[in-house]
């Protein structure tokens, strides 16, 4: 808010000086211009839609779920003994094993954990290869990170690995309060996320809304929805799979509304869909980026709480500026700027828009 403050008399005393006859449309253009770059209209529009949503008044503990899905092959469940505040689950591919990594020497490391009470998993199903399997497994018993599901990993199954995902934390992990589903090219700054979910309550499903997308119905299509599988034409809003947050109440309100599949293969947009049939309206949260990644720079690693397209050096390059900067000073527009400067990032087959 300070910010805005800051940005509009800026924008103000500049045109004032001009002695014009519109000052004050122009403040308004600059005004607009600043708060939709910054994210902070979309937060407004995504508060307003909450309206629209019959909102359960029911928050209880889930019922059993009548939606079969495959058994779990690896679940680290003692990883949850003592809960966290903040569920992580990271989707992942088999050959993706260098993001893994890095992500466990940076934001999923231990000392991240500590800091910010957070449990970085990974979800993964079955790799094609026996020499993938094998590989895995190896890597499961190192690090006992792994939540692994018996089903064939593939892009197209990333709406299951999502609902297995949803499914082990609900079961495995009740205690944690929130659950954060990102991607393995996304940095966390899991220390402010804590401290940002930590002043909320209630439902909450949170991240970059989008708005207003139509179904791909080109059959050849790798989004290809059928209308038989969703028949509007438009999706309701939903949060960018890069990066959602749910409140446990909320995942759990969502899993109820589960049906059996075929589901869409475009697993954000299907829990905008199950959001939309519990009743629960997409916050938009403008520090989350979505499908975009914000400039290199240690001051968008400090105020975004997350960023896409990362490379395991680029992940690792952040991690140490953050380390190294302690409590560097940051100014207080620089949310407009790591906005006005972030580069959207093609998703390169990986499921996310
Ligand atoms: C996993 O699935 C395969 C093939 O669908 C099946 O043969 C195997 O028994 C399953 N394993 C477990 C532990 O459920
Ligand atoms: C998804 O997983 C199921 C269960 O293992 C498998 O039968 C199916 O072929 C997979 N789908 C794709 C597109 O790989």
């Amino acid at each position: 808010m300070a910010a805005i403050l800051l940005y509009s008399t800026a924008c103000l005393r500049l045109l004032l000086a001009h002695r014009r006859r519109w000052p004050l449309l122009f403040f308004l253009i600059c005004l607009f211009f600043f708060l939709s770059v910054s994210g902070y209209f979309e937060e407004f529009l995504s508060a307003i839609l909450s309206v629209f949503y019959f909102t359960p008044s029911r928050v209880s503990s889930p019922r059993a779920q009548t939606v079969a899905i495959p058994p779990f092959l690896l679940s680290p469940a003692s990883a949850c003994s003592s809960p966290p505040f903040l569920l992580i689950l990271v989707t992942s591919a088999p050959s993706h094993r260098d993001r893994r990594d890095a992500i466990r020497q940076t934001w999923g490391s231990l000392s991240s954990a500590t800091a910010s009470a957070s449990l970085t998993l990974f979800m993964l199903a079955v790799p094609k290869s026996p020499e993938e399997r094998a590989a895995l497994m190896h890597e499961a018993v190192t690090h006992r990170d792994i939540i692994q599901t018996n089903f064939t990993d593939s892009y197209r199954n990333l709406t299951l690995k999502t609902i297995t995902g949803l499914t082990w934390a609900l079961d495995k992990c009740r205690g944690a309060r929130y659950v954060l589903k990102t991607d393995d090219d996304v940095f966390v700054n899991t220390v402010f996320l804590t401290q940002f979910l930590r002043a909320e309550s209630g439902l909450q499903y949170m991240g970059r809304v989008h708005w207003r997308v139509s179904p791909y119905r080109e059959p050849d299509h790798r989004h290809y929805i059928s209308p038989e599988l969703y028949a509007g034409n438009y999706f309701p809003p939903y949060c960018s799979g890069t990066g959602y947050i749910l409140s446990h109440e909320a995942a759990g309100l969502i899993m109820e509304q589960l049906r059996s599949g075929p589901w869409p293969t475009v697993e954000d947009v299907y829990v905008g869909i199950l959001a939309r049939a519990a009743g629960i309206a997409p916050r938009h949260v403008a520090k989350i980026a979505g499908s975009s990644s914000v400039p290199h720079n240690v001051c968008c690693y400090r105020t975004m709480f997350t960023s896409h397209g990362m490379t395991p050096k680029g992940m690792q390059e952040a991690w140490n500026m953050l380390k190294a900067a302690g409590d560097h000073w940051c100014p207080s527009g620089v949310l407009f700027y790591c906005k006005l400067f972030s580069q959207s990032v093609d998703d390169g087959g990986k499921g996310v828009h």
